[in-house]
């Protein structure tokens, strides 16, 4: 778990706006469901998944309730879906923060992580599953992102699914001792989930293993089909990965990741999603249709610094006060200049003019507004620019408003040098 510090966290702060400007675009609303809820909704995950059974923060709370720190969020909106029957279908939410899970930390890995996310429930239409990954993708552009690679695959309909991990618990039975034992382990639980497996000794029998197109239906395959004739349409890049399985047991039909360009295999999940028909009936809702991703923020930035895009922006004050005589004047003008839409900070503790204006500078403001004891005799102040230009002395009673002009002003001039350069 790490502590995410400025400038950094503001980069976080304007990462997760792009991404709620980029969906409530598309008529996604936010939802925040809590940090914390009762264990069997996300045992509802799937017992095959390492999210569950080995990473889960779950404990007693004090009122004997079996509770967990969400994993991951896609469980909590099914059950916020389940519980407040939205009458209004689609439903189609979005959220941001933190999730929970008992990883071996390094980079890109953590044991709190934050995702940014949708989920839609109530429609089964192919142009969905098209539209939300549209959007994943959308995002990625926005920060500026150019490796993102989509790969994506179809588990089919429950029945194509079901009869394809039967031939893949058949296929993989048959290998024996020769697979891992954890995997004979994962083998037992969810066949489909071997296909995951990254160690050397399974890499001959998953590539042996039967595909899951040879198992779909007319529907299933149409609807697969549907979907890559959308993403085409819509000239978004993709590979169809057959062996694509993602890490949760809930998915059905469409599924797809997101990988990053830079990373070790094993980190390269920038986001991913997929269908989840069934989720919500599990959760004890009626029988919805789902669908959603979530990606990865910690990730993804990494992704960003690698690629260079989406910097920290310096935080930029608009004035900094100076006051040696007391403290009074900058309280008051600090004060006035925030109310009237600017930032402003100021010097504490009585310090010395120079060690002030150090601190002015270092603020990275455009102005210094300078009271000494003269300003303070006349009732005026110093307003120096903190870049090119001269200094010079105005009213005390003008200055808020003066400020607000001339902060205006190189704002304006800021752009249109931006626009001439571009
Ligand atoms: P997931 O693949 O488990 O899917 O996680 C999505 C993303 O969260 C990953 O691609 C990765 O970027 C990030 N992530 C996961 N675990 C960690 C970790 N320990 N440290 C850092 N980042 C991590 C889900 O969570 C599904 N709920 C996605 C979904 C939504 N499916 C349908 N709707």
């Amino acid at each position: 778990m790490r502590d995410i510090l400025p400038p950094e966290s503001g980069r976080w702060r304007a990462f997760t706006q792009v991404f709620a400007d980029v969906v409530e675009a598309a008529g996604y609303q936010q939802v925040i469901p809590p940090l914390l809820e009762d264990l069997g909704v996300f045992t509802r995950i799937g017992d095959a998944t390492d999210v569950v059974t080995k990473e889960m923060y779950d404990f007693v709370d004090k009122g004997d309730r079996r509770v967990a720190l969400r994993p991951e969020q896609t469980a909590s909106v099914c059950r916020a879906f389940a519980q407040h029957r939205p009458a209004v279908l689609p439903w189609k939410v979005f959220y941001s923060g933190p999730n929970f899970r008992y990883e071996k930390p390094q980079r890109g890995r953590y044991r709190q992580f934050d995702q940014v996310g949708i989920e839609v429930l109530g429609v089964d239409d192919p142009m969905l599953d098209v539209e939300v990954i549209a959007l994943g993708w959308e995002f990625y552009r926005r920060l500026g992102l150019q490796q993102v690679r989509l790969i994506v695959n179809s588990l089919g309909d429950p029945d194509d699914r079901g009869r394809y991990v039967e031939a893949l618990r058949t296929h993989f039975e048959a290998a024996g001792e020769r697979l891992t034992e954890q995997s004979r382990t994962t083998l037992a639980k969810n066949p489909l989930r071997v296909l995951d497996s990254k160690r050397a000794p399974d890499q001959e029998f998953v590539a042996s293993a039967p595909q899951i197109a040879d198992f779909y239906s007319g529907d299933a395959a149409e609807h697969f089909d549907r979907v890559q004739d959308g993403l085409r349409a819509l000239d978004i890049p993709f590979t169809v990965e057959p062996k694509l399985v993602r890490g949760l047991d809930y998915y059905r039909s469409t599924i797809f990741e997101f990988q990053g360009g830079t990373f070790e295999s094993a980190q390269n999940g920038l986001g991913g999603g997929g269908r989840y028909d069934g989720l919500v009936e599990a959760l004890g809702g009626p029988a919805t249709p789902g669908i959603g991703f979530a990606l990865g923020v910690d990730r993804t930035l990494l992704a960003c610094d690698d690629e260079g895009v989406f910097p920290a922006e310096p935080v930029a004050l608009d004035a900094y006060v100076v006051d040696v005589v007391g403290g009074l004047e900058a309280a008051a003008i600090t004060t006035q200049l925030r109310a009237a839409g600017l930032s402003a900070d100021r010097s504490f503790e009585n310090r010395s003019m120079k060690a002030q204006m150090k601190q002015a500078n270092r603020s990275g403001a455009r102005f210094a507004v300078i009271i000494g004891e003269q300003e303070a005799a006349d009732g005026t102040v110093v307003i120096k620019p903190m870049g090119p230009g001269d200094q010079f002395t105005t009213p005390r009673d003008e200055a808020v408003a003066l400020l607000v002009e001339l902060n205006a002003a190189e704002l304006n001039s800021a752009e249109l040098t931006l626009e001439s350069s571009n």
